[in-house]
């Protein structure tokens, strides 16, 4: 175990010493988690989505699944939107935590999958398409599921997140958020996947229907008469917070993305 590890942890400061730097990947994570969810709606919730993507995503989800973050200076407000944290406790509440900094109730996470969720179960009723955009609905959706399942994103609020806490990943100095954020996944696609980001979808859908295919039905159950079911990814708290020890330690392989896949139900969509 220890050995195995010692042998990734030197493979990869020999690719990082003798590879280029690598940039741009950091809307990755979002376009994974929103092209396995579009593979998995209904033919009602595809019809719904392909309706609503604007033309250039080319009927892609994927593609515009970075929107919510490219749209957070012009749409100030929506900034918080993206996060919740915690008062530094591994359990969290929605009446307590959901909030924004001026501590207006339900600007967080949470409460903007439930807010956009309900904005698209109003889909077929013509009152709401004068009251709200639609398109903006599902892109903010589709990237806040992404948001909630990235463990730093319900986080402490001590450390922001994550955003206050140094580390090394590998040779780079990183804050440990952006590790979560970008670099995990990086290095699972160049590691695994010879930096071939579709061979890795593919391994996580070979999984959906293997090892994991126990806990679909989990994942894509929400009750009776809830419009959405945020507080459920709440579970991701347990892995959070890890000693910080200089090195992270090398993430399991699919540990990450077996929390950011637990998300895409677009079933959503259809009030499911
Ligand atoms: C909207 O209504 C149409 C026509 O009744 C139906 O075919 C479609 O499945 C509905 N879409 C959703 C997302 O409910
Ligand atoms: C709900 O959506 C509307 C329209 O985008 C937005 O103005 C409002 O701030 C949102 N609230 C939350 C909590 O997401
Ligand atoms: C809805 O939002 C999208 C993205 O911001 C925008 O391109 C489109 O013009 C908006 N539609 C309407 C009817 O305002
Ligand atoms: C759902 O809501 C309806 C109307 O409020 C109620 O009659 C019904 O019992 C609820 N069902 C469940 C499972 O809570
Ligand atoms: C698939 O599941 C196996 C067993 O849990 C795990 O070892 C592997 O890393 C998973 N693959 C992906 C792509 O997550
Ligand atoms: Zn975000």
């Amino acid at each position: 175990m220890e050995g195995r590890r010692m042998q990734i942890l030197a493979l990869f400061s020999f690719m990082l010493i003798t590879l280029p730097a690598i940039h741009g990947w950091g809307t990755d994570g979002h376009s994974i988690v929103c092209r396995i969810a579009q593979s998995r709606l209904s033919e009602a919730a595809a019809d719904a989505v392909k309706q609503l993507l604007p033309k250039f995503a080319e009927d892609d989800l994927g593609s515009v699944c970075s929107w919510a973050d490219q749209v957070k200076f012009r749409y100030r407000w929506s900034s918080a939107l993206h996060f919740l944290n915690t008062p530094d406790t591994c359990t969290y509440q929605y009446q307590r935590d959901c909030k924004d900094e001026e501590g207006e109730k339900g600007r967080c996470v949470a409460g903007a999958i439930n807010n956009y969720t309900s904005q698209l179960l109003s889909y077929n009723s013509s009152a709401s398409k004068a009251e709200y955009n639609l398109t903006e609905a599902l892109l903010f959706l589709s990237h806040f599921m992404g948001d909630i399942h990235q463990p730093l994103h319900v986080g402490f609020a001590s450390d922001k997140g994550g955003n206050t806490i140094d580390v090394h990943w590998y040779t780079r100095k990183e804050v440990l958020h952006h590790v979560w954020d970008s670099n995990i996944i990086e290095t699972a696609e160049e590691r695994f996947y010879d930096s071939n980001v579709d061979a890795m979808i593919d391994a996580i859908q070979q999984n959906i229907t293997t090892e994991w295919v126990d806990q679909v039905k989990r994942w894509e159950t929400c009750s009776l008469n809830k419009t959405a079911c945020p507080d459920m990814y709440d579970m991701h708290l347990k892995v959070s917070k890890r000693p910080v020890i200089g090195h992270i330690k090398v993430p399991q392989k699919g540990q990450y993305l077996k929390m950011t896949i637990f998300s895409p139900d677009y079933q959503l969509l259809t009030g499911g």
